[in-house]
């Protein structure tokens, strides 16, 4: 019956089709021989795919025979192609033979290039093409199990399934692993099962992938493995016409092995996600034979060697790399200067006791501010290069100072080393296998399932956060104790605790999460995966009985808004009860923060957000920003809150109604008309932060010495006195007023009040993008005069 009133619809369609000349709804044995020169094409019924040659974007006078999108014709973007490592003379055919072969013949003899024997054969088998994109051929033939560099939705995934890259040197094997020869640089966990028009792609553990525009299910996606080795998947944007990335596997491109060859350093300025150039490290150069790096001056002999510090470099390959658990600098470098093949070690000055000899190869080698390490590269002492790879300390300086040089309080008995191996993304061979087979074991048992991922996450604990008990919970905050007790709010609430090896952590215990086991596993696994210097770290999380608890680790200064924020003004906080606030109950007096840590504070943030929101793709907006939601840490360095968790409620309920999250005060003028809610709800909410960290008043407060009224507004209120009136010095912290200095401070100030004007632009597209923010409270880009912000109604 449906079928019928589908054919119905069809049919009218087709003579449309056939109208437009060349293009067929398939192709049969009666229009056989199909020629390139000939500007045939097949439609699929609804028209959205077309298959027929196509010129080889590699070879341009040569073609391929391909499939792609009908109405995005402006990058032909193929979907899949028969040919396109052996593409074709314009003179070449397309046959199907009496006997009912199809063949791809490159002039009037020769091979054929496209194989499509099965064991069902018939001079009547036709060529179509489905409205999923599947290419068929006969009863038995179909495009989607031979794939090339694309997936697309209604397409299922089988264990046989690869996808290699454009380019041949990536693969998708097994439907799990990205691979770059045998090694496998990023993996799923468990293997995908099928990829849907809603955007999700399934996985056989359960947890699914989302892609940022899940849910919109008339969204033109892809899955395609690009020549950089990452996995993406797009969703066409009919309004820009263009694609856009929706999801991807490594949101560090250099995470990839293999991009950059043996020595390189693979540098990205993340400024996009692609974007990638492979340089040598200081007292190297391009080995004029080879894709690889040699030293300059050939380290022969090893007591005379030294150690050129690469800032935030990594190699985290190599057969043999060996984690010296050491907290001292000092030791770490001398176990390296005592081995013979040690070219080199990596280090964290976070007190984690990370240090890793990197013996015979420098492989696998990336920049990148999230390593938070330095390497340290043994070359000659006479080398005079000096290192070019610096910035570690102006990051401390300006965001973080670290304590350099901890005491070593480890053992030297616990010197336990380990392959790093299982510790990074790389496995072996041996271990990858080993672990499939061990899961496909453990499928079968399916209420073992909880124990796998326990298993699971102990083997792969890059791929997630660690499973706590909740009997260590408990232990750790003293049953929940009233005293361990640091935060109460409607969604969670908060204790501090110390976990058996001794690390503080707060204990976020959340009060209302739908949904199940596994998706909630899954969102953790996101949140862990953010990881900035001014992001608080989720160490864990507990799962038991309907119980559902983050470990974060434990910050020491409590929150932002004790500091601005003097206690005259506290009856007034009550304004902010309807949301939760994790703040401290102590109310000790706090320091009062000068200008320069402000400003620390500030850019700190701001750069926070920039990552979650274009490191880690837009859809993870905090939604929630404000001064109890920014944590400080020693010295006061920023680390921002909370983030991450409106993914834990489910996501088709925040798409349709109660849309509303958020603090009021910060809330952007989206949230409350009907207006699309984007990363541009940050930038408000940062905007109005940015401004209270300048005047210390709360922006529901009606300024410092201001008359009550219906017509005040924050921003307005700041603009006039400091940028029309020119009179800064009206709207600064009363507290520390004294301590401005034109001169010193003017500059900075004058960048986070004309900063903070346009992040609270009423329009959204007026406001800058976030990582723009961070560069104009840097000072690295001008900042233009900004428009008056104007009220909105509430
Ligand atoms: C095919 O189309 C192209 C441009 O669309 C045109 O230049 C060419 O002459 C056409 N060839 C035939 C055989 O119609
Ligand atoms: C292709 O574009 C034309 C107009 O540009 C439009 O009428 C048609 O509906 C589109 N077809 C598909 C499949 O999107
Ligand atoms: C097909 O023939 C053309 C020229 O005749 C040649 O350049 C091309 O390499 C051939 N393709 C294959 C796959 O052999
Ligand atoms: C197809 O095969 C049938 C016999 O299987 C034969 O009778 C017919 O002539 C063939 N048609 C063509 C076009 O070769
Ligand atoms: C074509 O593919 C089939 C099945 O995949 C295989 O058995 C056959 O040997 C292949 N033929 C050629 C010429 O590659
Ligand atoms: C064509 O069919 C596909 C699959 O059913 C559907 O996703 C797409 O929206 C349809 N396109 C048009 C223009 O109807
Ligand atoms: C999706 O795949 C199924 C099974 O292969 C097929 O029956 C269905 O027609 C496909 N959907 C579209 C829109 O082609
Ligand atoms: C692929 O799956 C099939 C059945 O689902 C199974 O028989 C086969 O062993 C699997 N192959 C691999 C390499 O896992
Ligand atoms: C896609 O679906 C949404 C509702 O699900 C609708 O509002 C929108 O207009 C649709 N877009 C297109 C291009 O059909
Ligand atoms: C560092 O210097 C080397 C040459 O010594 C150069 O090849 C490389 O591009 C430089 N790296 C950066 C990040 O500037
Ligand atoms: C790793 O290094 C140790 C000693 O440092 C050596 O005994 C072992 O053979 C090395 N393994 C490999 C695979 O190179
Ligand atoms: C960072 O601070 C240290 C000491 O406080 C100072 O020696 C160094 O020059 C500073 N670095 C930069 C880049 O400001």
């Amino acid at each position: 019956m449906s079928l019928c009133i589908l054919i119905f619809l069809i049919i009218p369609l087709l003579p449309f089709s056939f109208s437009s000349a060349q293009s067929l709804s398939s192709f049969s044995i009666s229009r056989s021989p199909w020629h390139p020169s000939q500007n045939r094409t097949i439609l699929s019924p609804n028209s959205t795919f077309t298959a027929g040659f196509q010129r080889s974007p590699t070879f341009p006078n040569l073609f391929i025979f391909a499939v792609w999108y009908s109405n995005i014709s402006h990058d032909h973007t193929i979907i899949w192609s028969a040919n396109w490592d052996s593409p074709v003379h314009q003179s070449a055919s397309l046959i199907i033979t009496s006997n009912g072969d199809l063949q791809l013949i490159n002039g009037s003899s020769g091979p054929n290039l496209w194989n499509t024997t099965t064991s069902v054969r018939s001079n009547s088998s036709r060529l179509f093409l489905r409205d999923d994109g599947n290419l068929l051929f006969g009863t038995s033939w179909e495009s989607f199990e031979y794939p090339t560099d694309t997936f697309l939705p209604n397409q299922t995934f089988r264990n046989t399934t690869v996808l290699t890259s454009r380019n041949g040197k990536f693969k998708f094997t097994g439907s799990s692993n990205l691979v770059y020869g045998s090694d496998i640089y990023w993996s799923s966990g468990s293997t995908l099962v099928s990829f849907g028009v809603d955007g999700r792609v399934v996985k056989s553990s359960g947890d699914p992938i989302y892609s940022a525009d899940f849910g919109e299910n008339n969204k033109t996606r892809r899955l395609t493995l690009g020549d950089d080795g990452n996995l993406r998947i797009f969703s066409f944007d009919p309004k820009r016409g263009k694609w856009v990335v929706v999801w991807v596997a490594l949101l560090e491109i250099c995470e990839v092995h293999g991009l950059c060859g043996p020595g390189y350093i693979c540098y990205s300025d993340g400024s996009t996600l692609s974007d990638y150039e492979c340089v040598c490290p200081p007292g190297f150069k391009r080995s004029p034979n080879s894709d690889s790096c040699e030293s300059k001056i050939p380290n022969n002999d090893l007591a005379r060697s030294k150690f050129l510090r690469l800032d935030f470099v990594n190699y985290s390959g190599g057969s043999n790399q060996t984690n010296v658990i050491t907290y001292s600098f000092a030791n770490c470098s001398s176990k390296c200067l005592a081995h013979d093949q040690c070219l080199g070690f990596g280090f964290k000055y976070d007190g984690s006791g990370y240090c890793v000899l990197q013996l015979e190869k420098l492989i696998n080698g990336y920049w990148s501010p999230n390593t938070e390490m330095a390497f340290y590269l043994r070359v000659d002492q006479s080398e005079p290069d000096p290192s070019n790879f610096t910035g570690m300390s102006e990051v401390l300086n300006t965001t973080c100072p670290v304590l350099v040089g901890l005491p070593d309080t480890s053992d030297e008995s616990n010197k336990t080393t380990w392959n790093i191996v299982i510790v990074s993304v790389l496995f072996t061979v041996e271990i990858a296998s080993g672990v499939l087979l061990f899961w496909a074991f453990l499928k079968r048992y399916v209420k073992y399932r909880d124990m796998a991922q326990t298993l699971g996450l102990g083997l792969f604990p890059t791929a997630g956060p660690k499973r706590f008990t909740y009997a260590e919970i408990k232990s750790a905050t003293k049953d929940f104790s009233e005293e361990n007790m640091i935060g109460r709010g409607s969604f969670s609430d908060v204790y501090m605790g110390k976990l058996h090896d001794g690390r503080p952590v707060a204990v976020k215990c959340l009060k209302s999460v739908t949904g199940g086991d596994s998706e909630f596993w899954a969102e953790v696994t996101i949140i862990a995966r953010m990881h900035h210097l001014n992001l608080v770290r989720l160490w864990g999380f507990c799962n038991e009985k309907s119980r559902r608890i983050l470990v974060y680790e434990h910050v020491s200064n409590g929150s932002l808004d004790k500091y601005l924020f003097r206690p005259s003004h506290i009856g007034l906080e009550g304004q902010n009860n309807e949301h939760e606030t994790d703040m401290m109950l102590s109310q000790e007096q706090k320091p009062i923060l000068d200008w320069s840590i402000r400003y620390r504070i500030a850019l700190g943030v701001a750069r926070a957000i920039a990552y979650l929101h274009e490191e880690c793709l837009e859809w993870v907006l905090h939604c929630d920003i404000k001064p109890e939601n920014i944590l400080l840490g020693d010295d006061f360095c920023p680390k921002v809150a909370d983030f991450g968790l409106s993914k834990l409620r489910k996501k088709e309920q925040l798409v349709t109604m109660s849309r509303i999250r958020g603090t009021r005060g910060y809330l952007a003028p989206e949230w409350t008309k009907n207006d699309p809610v984007t990363s541009k709800v940050d930038v408000f909410s940062f905007g109005m932060v940015l401004l209270e960290i300048v005047t210390g008043v709360r922006n529901m407060i009606q300024g410092p010495s201001c008359i009550p009224s219906e017509e005040w507004y924050f921003p307005k209120w700041a603009f006039e006195l400091a940028i029309e009136e020119r009179r800064m010095e009206e709207i600064l912290d009363h507290q520390i007023k004294h301590s401005y200095d034109d001169k010193v401070h003017f500059n900075i100030i004058d960048r986070m009040v004309k900063t903070a004007m346009w992040c609270v632009q009423e329009r959204p597209e007026m406001r800058p993008s976030m990582g723009k923010v961070a560069k104009m409270l840097e000072g690295t880009v001008e900042i233009m005069e900004p428009p008056k912000p104007t009220m909105f109604y509430l």
